[in-house]
This record gives C-alpha cells, sequence and structure tokens, in this order.
C-alpha cells in the first residue's frame, strides 16, 4: 500500500523511475524556486526542503556572511555535501540554490534523487523581483540586465538539465504548481492527496 503523499509511478516502466522519490526545483534567482516548491510541497502532501536554509541553519550564519567570510568555493563546498546528503530524502520537494547546478557532480546527483524541473523567467521579470533583494551575493554589486544576462547564458546548459522545463514569467505560483501537477499525472506518478 502506497503510504499517504506518496508518489510512485502508475504503470511501472523502468526501475529508475519508478524509485522517483523527490521533485527537485533549479533555476536561477527569482524563478520563483521556492515559493512554487512550498506550495507544489503541500499539494503533493510532500516536505518542503530548502538546500540554502539547511546550509544556512546548519553554518549559523546567512549565505551573504558565508561568501564574505569565506568566499564563494567554501559555499560551492558547502552546496555539494547538502547536495550529497539528498539522496537519503525521500517525498520531498527540493528548492535548490541558483548555482547548484553548476557542479557536474550536483547535476548527476539531482537528477538521480528525482524529477528536475527548471523554472526560467525572462531577464526583465528576474530584475523586476529581485529589485528590492539584499541577500544576493552575487547580485550585490551588479544587478544590471546586462549582468543578468550574462550568468543566464552562462548557465543555460547546466538549466538545460532537466526533466520539465517552465517559463514562469507573467504566471501565478499557483499556475506553475498546476503545470507541475499536469506533467507529473502525465508521466504516470500519482500520489495521495
Ligand atoms: C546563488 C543563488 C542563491 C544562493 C547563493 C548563490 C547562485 O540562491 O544559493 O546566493 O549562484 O545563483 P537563490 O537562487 O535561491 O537565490
Amino acid at each position: 500500500m502506497r503510504k499517504s503523499g506518496a508518489i510512485t509511478m502508475a504503470t511501472s516502466t523502468t526501475s529508475a523511475r519508478s524509485e522517483m522519490h523527490n521533485i527537485v526545483l533549479t533555476g536561477f534567482m527569482g524563478t520563483g524556486k521556492s515559493s512554487v516548491g512550498r506550495l507544489l510541497a503541500q499539494r503533493l502532501g510532500f516536505r518542503y526542503c530548502d538546500l540554502d536554509a539547511r546550509i544556512v541553519e546548519e553554518e549559523g550564519i546567512s549565505i551573504n556572511e558565508i561568501f564574505s567570510r569565506h568566499g564563494e568555493s567554501h559555499f560551492r563546498a558547502l552546496e555539494t555535501s547538502a547536495v550529497r546528503r539528498l539522496a537519503q530524502e525521500q517525498q520531498c520537494v527540493v528548492s535548490t540554490g541558483g548555482g547548484a547546478v553548476i557542479a557536474p557532480e550536483n547535476r548527476r546527483l539531482l537528477m538521480e534523487v528525482g524529477v528536475v524541473v527548471n523554472l526560467t523567467a525572462s531577464v526583465d521579470e528576474i530584475c523586476r523581483r529581485l529589485r528590492e533583494e539584499t541577500d544576493r551575493p552575487l547580485l550585490r554589486d551588479n544587478r544590471s540586465e546586462e549582468h543578468i544576462e550574462r550568468m543566464l547564458a552562462e548557465r543555460e546548459p547546466y538549466y538545460a538539465h532537466a526533466e520539465l522545463r517552465i517559463d514562469t514569467t507573467g504566471k501565478s505560483v499557483e499556475d506553475v504548481v498546476a503545470e507541475i501537477i499536469v506533467y507529473l499525472k502525465e508521466r504516470g506518478f500519482a500520489w495521495k492527496p
């Protein structure tokens, strides 16, 4: 019997697919991973896990402080160890930091632990959503469209490592969650509400 909230394949195809236990949200800063992740988890009856929040909790300092005291490479190492620990998770919607897909090991592990859904948004929309932000160290000195466009272009091949990509531009969190759920149903995943 499936436990409440369990998500399984309604029809079994390959064992890898039937072992899908988590949904992993990737995407650039400001594409809505956290808001979508929280609502999606609620709808599926899954737990919600925010990788950056885990790092902050474990380190006892903010992402900004990790970057300023120890540098980006230290943050990336913490990120990879948090990604490695996801192998223990089940029935979890995971939102990742925008750069979690850069390391090849992370991309491989994320694909292994769940269905990877990449959220995108237009540069305009990302700039608008991040206008008031102060907790993104990589945008601290430069939040221009050109800078964001360049980062997006560099990361595009990594974000493309996803089973589903959704453009969130102009959509509500509810719309995006509904699209993900339609996709999961179409692919034969089923879960108990
Ligand atoms: C980063 C994105 C941030 C956070 C860190 C680095 C990135 O997460 O992990 O500031 O490299 O894009 P969000 O995407 O949740 O803002």
